[in-house]
């Protein structure tokens, strides 16, 4: 047998099947494609479901791919074991109702025998127990000896997805690696427990489906799906039954040997089981990253936050100081690159995301840590053996631990963790946050089973501004139905047709009048939807208003259009940002008003003053090409295939509006714009800033709110200048002279001031009274500051000897204190601290400080002379 490369493997398989008339694809990506049911592909078969079940046409009845899989199932026994791995590559051929067993087989064997050359009495099959059609094919078509073929029952030998979809019953290709790996007994074969038999291909006739209901049904059409999994048979084309000695991913190891100084398989089990979990996770994080999932708090985007941040914790534990998985990536990439192009393309962002992650997870990891510590000595203290749920959502919450990374930390330490309890204090947080949420929208919303509205309104608000309607039904804002109302009241109207958009998709609602025949007029402040019905809250500004009455609906211009501009920019913003930092960026939020917008968005890093600068030249480049912006209700499916951007979690019905500026931006929209992207006027950012992990907020103006900022810029230059009496034109160098005009000025006061001191302290001792034989200074200022009172009493220390300072300075009705004495009066034993405790009790206050020198603030400037005499008294 030949030793071969696992990229030299993946590559004969593919043009094996090639050369069988099967179309090759790419890899599909990691994230499933309209499949609620996965969190990320696990199965070549996975994004090909649709084909399966005949709900799509397939672009060819055989196909061919390696699929990148990711499965964490199994993430506990990762490291432990030599076989186990989040991430993986499957091999597989396809057939949509096309081939069934007899070629699956066929091949099957052709491959592992003529072109790995496996040797033929090295290879055994299983069968689903009465397949007899899959027995006769092995025995009699290829030949295969009866006692090489195993039946085995449902468990082994049929295949699902838990979650349902195309299954079948299934044949499987072993490999006997030899005696000298197995257990020994007698009837050790495949579906023994020990090694000896390595599965690495799994044939799966897919005949059904299982509904969600548990039960199976039959495809239109038979299927086959087969998945060989690469590392596998890498490992058996290179005689290892480890994956980490596989050559792509020893590789890979052997840069976390580099970077750690830790040799792998140096006799330290522990050291070999952290090695191992971040082999496997650099490659699961990097495949991910490469696919454009980005670490957060739900979903995939957790489970590769858990991954970063396992590994960066078993690389604390080799040893390693500070973020180091960024740069071992490019060792993944550097070995997949060929074979993922895309891998290669994003190389920097797969490094900077995961710099990112495990910076920020380094800035809590101590702490979490030392809590944990904390939590283990409480319960040796309790004798309690599980962490209680409350504290590992703590740790989780606050310091970024995975509930799974707790949970290991601890099991190695002999603790379990309540994960009931965990689960428990996530499901109160979510629903506290839902409740906050629901407030927020309380009113309308909570009251609306009660608001019975009639009716359906038209929306013509796409084609015009003004439109004549029929009042169809007044409520009161308690939502009690009306039959008219008059002026000074606020109510809500719903009309048949309305030119009101109503809020929606982070747009707010136009605003305007309403005009009856009776000259009522009735402005609108805001416009909501519930389904299809538009109810306009108004307040009554003249006359009144009764059911029935036809009226005007008029939206004023001026708003609409500031806000149809804003929107339109959004969606050019969305798209710079895209061209600038990467297709990553994907919009997690957005709100469009006449004043300006505001867009949330994924991004993992702060922007550079370039970066914002291009996007905003983009943005104003396009204005100026005045494109037209053009708007189109078509099928999703359509939309999609002409490359319109659909919001991530959004849901959309069949018919989608497409909002098209020219070629630049085409997305899902059913917002308000311009008709020409020069009537936005001009562009301007005026804030990028972090507002979730991973999460970015531009804020931006456009036209008419650039221009009054504009105005309020020249007023404030003008009434500046003004001010400072200098010409505009002059205004920077005379505020720069006026401003070192100013440090001069103080420079000089400080002086003047620090010689006005020393004059002080010289005529201070005149005043010094002998006590003891020591001379007591005790002065009361106005207004000085503890800083002046020092530097008085170190100007007298500088030339004297036995004296004691006692000052106080009187500054709004408080006291502040200082006692000062010489170090010759320290040395006998004085000490400052402990006299001014004394002194400024006297007037009602305390203090402290050392032995030569401490201060004090006390409440009663009028006992300033009994704390002298304190003074006097002490000494
Ligand atoms: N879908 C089959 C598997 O994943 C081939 O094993």
């Amino acid at each position: 047998m030949e030793k071969l490369g696992l990229n030299t493997l993946r590559e004969m398989f593919l043009s094996y099947f090639e050369k069988q008339g099967h179309y090759r694809r790419e890899s599909f990506s990691l994230i499933p494609r309209d499949d609620p049911s996965l969190l990320l592909i696990g199965a070549g078969m996975a994004p090909l479901k649709p084909y399966f079940a005949g709900l799509k046409t397939p672009p060819a009845k055989r196909m061919t791919t390696c699929q990148k899989c990711i499965r964490t199932g199994d993430i506990e026994n990762v490291g432990y074991t030599d076989r186990h791995g989040t991430f993986f590559e499957m091999l597989g051929n396809f057939s949509f109702g096309d081939y069934f067993k007899k070629e699956a087989i066929t091949w099957g064997w052709d491959f592992s025998t003529n072109v790995l050359k496996l040797p033929e009495d090295k290879l055994w099959v299983t069968i689903y127990e009465n397949d007899e059609e899959a027995f006769d094919l092995w025995h009699n078509m290829i030949g295969l000896p009866e006692e090489r073929i195993v039946r085995l029952g449902k468990e082994d030998n049929f295949w699902e997805i838990g979650t349902g979809g195309p299954c079948g019953p299934c044949s499987e290709i072993y490999f006997d690696r030899g005696e000298e790996h197995g257990c020994g007994k007698p009837d050790c074969k495949p579906g023994c427990e020990c090694d000896r038999y390595v599965e690495f291909w799994n044939l799966v006739f897919t005949q059904f489906n299982k509904e969600e209901d548990g039960t199976y049904s039959d495809l239109p059409h038979p299927n086959i799906d087969t998945g060989l999994g690469l590392e596998r048979l890498a490992c058996i084309m290179q005689g290892t039954n480890s994956i980490f000695d596989v050559d792509t991913i020893r590789s890979v190891l052997k840069q976390v040997e580099n970077v750690s100084g830790v040799k792998y398989q140096d006799g330290a089990a522990e050291t070999d089981v952290s090695i191992r979990i971040i082999v496997d996770h650099l490659r699961s994080m990097t495949f991910m990253i490469g696919d454009y999932i980005l670490p957060g708090n739900e979903g995939r985007d957790y489970v590769l936050r858990r991954l970063i941040r396992r590994a960066a914790l078993h690389g604390r534990k080799l040893g390693i100081e500070g973020p180091f998985l960024s740069t071992l990536c490019d060792r993944v990439i550097d070995e997949s690159g060929r074979a993922y192009p895309q891998l290669e393309k994003r190389r920097i962002m797969i490094r900077r995301v995961v710099n990112a992650e495990e910076e920020k997870f380094a800035s809590t990891i101590d702490k979490g840590m030392g809590i944990i510590d904390e939590y283990i000595a409480d319960m040796v203290i309790s004798g309690s053996h599980e962490l209680e749920g409350a504290k590992a959502f703590k740790l989780h919450d606050t310091y970024g631990f995975p509930i799974d990374l707790t949970k290991e930390i601890l099991e190695e330490k002999g603790y379990s963790v309540d994960e009931e309890g965990f689960a428990a204090e996530m499901t109160r947080q979510k629903e506290l946050s839902q409740k906050e949420d629901e407030m927020e929208g309380a009113g309308w919303e909570g009251k609306s089973k009660e608001f019975v509205l009639h009716g359906e309104t038209e929306f013509t608000g796409y084609d015009t501004i003004n439109q004549q309607a029929v009042l169809e039904s007044i409520h009161s804002e308690q939502f009690e139905e009306l039959r008219d109302i008059k002026e000074g009241e606020t109510s809500i109207f719903v009309l048949d047709k309305t030119p009101f958009y109503a809020e929606s998709g982070g747009q707010v609602s136009d605003e305007g009048f309403i005009y009856n025949e009776k000259s009522g007029i009735a402005y609108v402040q805001s416009v909501k939807k519930y389904n299809n019905i538009y109810a306009h809250t108004v307040d009554i500004l003249r006359g009144e208003f009764s059911v029935g009455d036809h009226v005007d609906a008029m939206v004023t211009a001026p708003s609409r259009n500031m806000t149809a501009a804003n929107h339109s920019a959004t969606h050019m913003l969305h798209k710079a940002l895209r061209e600038v930092l990467g297709d990553h960026v994907k919009q997690s939020g957005s709100h469009v008003d006449k004043h300006g917008l505001r867009f949330d968005f994924s991004h993992f890093q702060a922007m550079t003053n370039e970066e914002i600068k291009q996007v905003e030249d983009i943005v104003n480049d396009k204005i100026r090409h005045f494109i037209p912006v053009t708007t189109k209700v078509m099928d999703i499916e359509d939309a999609r295939k002409e490359g319109a951007m659909a919001l991530f979690d959004e849901k959309y019905g069949d018919k989608v509006r497409v909002v098209s500026i020219g070629e630049f931006s085409r997305e899902f929209c059913g917002g308000t714009h311009v008709s020409n992207s020069g009537q936005i006027g001009a562009f301007k950012i005026l804030s990028e800033s972090g507002i979730a992990s991973g999460v970015r907020r531009i804020e931006a103006i456009t036209g008419q709110s650039i221009l009054d900022g504009y105005k309020r810029d020249q007023q404030v230059i003008s009434e500046t200048a003004a001010a400072i009496k200098a010409d505009k034109d002059l205004l920077v160098e005379k505020a720069a002279a006026l401003a070192d005009e100013v440090r001069a000025l103080r420079k000089e006061l400080a002086e003047v001031k620090a010689a006005e001191m020393s004059k002080d302290a010289d005529s201070f001792l005149d005043d010094a009274k002998e006590i003891n034989g020591i001379r007591l200074i005790t002065k009361q200022f106005e207004d000085y500051a503890i800083n002046d009172l020092r530097s008085l009493s170190d100007n007298v220390k500088a030339s004297n000897k036995n004296v004691a300072m006692v000052f106080a300075s009187v500054s709004g009705g408080k006291v502040t204190f200082l006692v000062s004495l010489t170090d010759d009066l320290v040395e006998k034993g004085l000490h400052a601290g402990k006299m001014i405790k004394e002194i400024a009790k006297a007037a009602g206050g305390g203090g402290g400080g050392k032995a030569d020198m401490a201060q004090a603030g006390a409440k009663d400037p009028s006992k300033v002379g009994d704390a002298f005499a304190k003074a006097e008294e002490l000494l």
